[in-house]
């Protein structure tokens, strides 16, 4: 593609993640310094079918680079991925003069892109999701500020399973995937983490290790399991019957969304988003912003969402021999 790009949109699409907001700066303000118009889209392909836009200036995105959510709203929507949701979001676009479209969010947001993108609207997909289970990059933005969110929380209730001399056991999010729940299992030191990518056996991975510890001293149990590995409140049921062990579940749900995005994150966020803007600006489209081997790159969507990764399972079996 080689034309001059003049207005962007950019909308912030699927579950929101600390971050969003630090990368539509980044959009607006490059965007901006490059010349072009740019259009804030609010509550995802919703607000593009229904035309539910504003125009964006330097100022619209003062003081958010530290703000959790995403200050244009977000959404999953379904009549997007129909052939008459795909032309009216056309037609919009036309209509305000948008040939070049920022999206945020997972791949169900970089699946509309590209359709998009297929009706000759220029479209970028920069990943923003809390789960990392964007397979063609290695870092998604909101990953690292929720982890940070969840072992605080876990570590408070650390102290009350130590107090009561209790199992606790968590739920993290992560849809299929256990990037999350890997890194907060091992961050927090629990005698078991589950998840979706190993199937586990009760006795040998949890009953057993929980009943080994405590004869060697242990008395409090931490167990991480991941929403894509079943429930806590059904596997705290069962913990408690087999070793007659006091067991509580949390669920941590969607406090691991929100708040501030830590350092790192903004630093991808930013980055990601002055990416995007830099394609756009080449009249590229059809691409994924990436982090892969240590820095920022592009990939075509198709490709970009054929592309596998797997959790690395070797650091769960770590955490085995140093979570006694
Ligand atoms: O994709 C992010 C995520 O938070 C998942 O971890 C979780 O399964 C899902 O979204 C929850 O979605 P909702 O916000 O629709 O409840």
């Amino acid at each position: 593609m080689n034309n001059q790009i003049k207005t962007i949109g950019i909308l912030t699409s699927g579950g929101d993640a600390p971050g969003m907001n630090a990368c539509i700066r980044a959009v607006v303000r490059s965007a901006l310094f490059k010349g072009m118009r740019v259009m804030g889209i609010r509550m995802g392909y919703n607000g593009l079918l229904n035309g539910d836009m504003f125009e964006m200036h330097i100022r619209s995105v003062s003081e958010i680079i530290h703000r959790g959510g995403t200050i244009l709203h977000t959404a999953r929507c379904l009549e997007f991925v129909t052939d008459e949701g795909l032309e009216r979001a056309k037609q919009v676009c036309i209509e305000n003069g948008i040939d070049g479209l920022v999206t945020i969010g997972g791949d169900g947001t970089f699946r509309g892109a590209r359709d998009l993108c297929d009706r000759g609207i220029c479209c970028i997909g920069i990943p923003g999701t809390i789960d990392n289970d964007i397979n063609c990059t290695d870092y998604t933005i909101g990953f690292d500020p929720s982890m940070n969110s969840a072992i605080e929380l876990v570590d408070k209730l650390r102290d009350t399973a130590q107090s009561h001399n209790r199992c606790s056991v968590v739920e993290v999010m992560g849809r299929n995937t256990g990037y999350l729940a890997a890194n907060i299992g091992i961050a927090c030191g629990a005698l078991s983490i589950l998840v979706p990518e190993v199937e586990y056996d009760l006795d040998r991975d949890i009953v057993n290790r929980m009943l080994h510890t405590q004869r060697t001293g242990k008395k409090h149990f931490i167990v991480v399991i991941a929403e894509g590995s079943g429930s806590a409140n059904e596997l705290a049921k069962q913990i408690q019957d087999r070793t007659g062990i006091d067991a509580r579940a949390t669920i941590l749900g969607h406090v691991q969304r929100g708040g501030t995005p830590n350092i790192y994150d903004r630093l991808m966020a930013s980055e990601m988003g002055f990416h995007a803007v830099k394609l756009l600006e080449q009249g590229i489209g059809n691409r994924i912003v990436a982090y892969k081997d240590g820095k920022i790159t592009d990939f075509d969507i198709n490709k970009g969402l054929s592309m596998s990764k797997t959790l690395d399972t070797s650091v769960l079996e770590m955490s085995q021999m140093i979570s006694v």
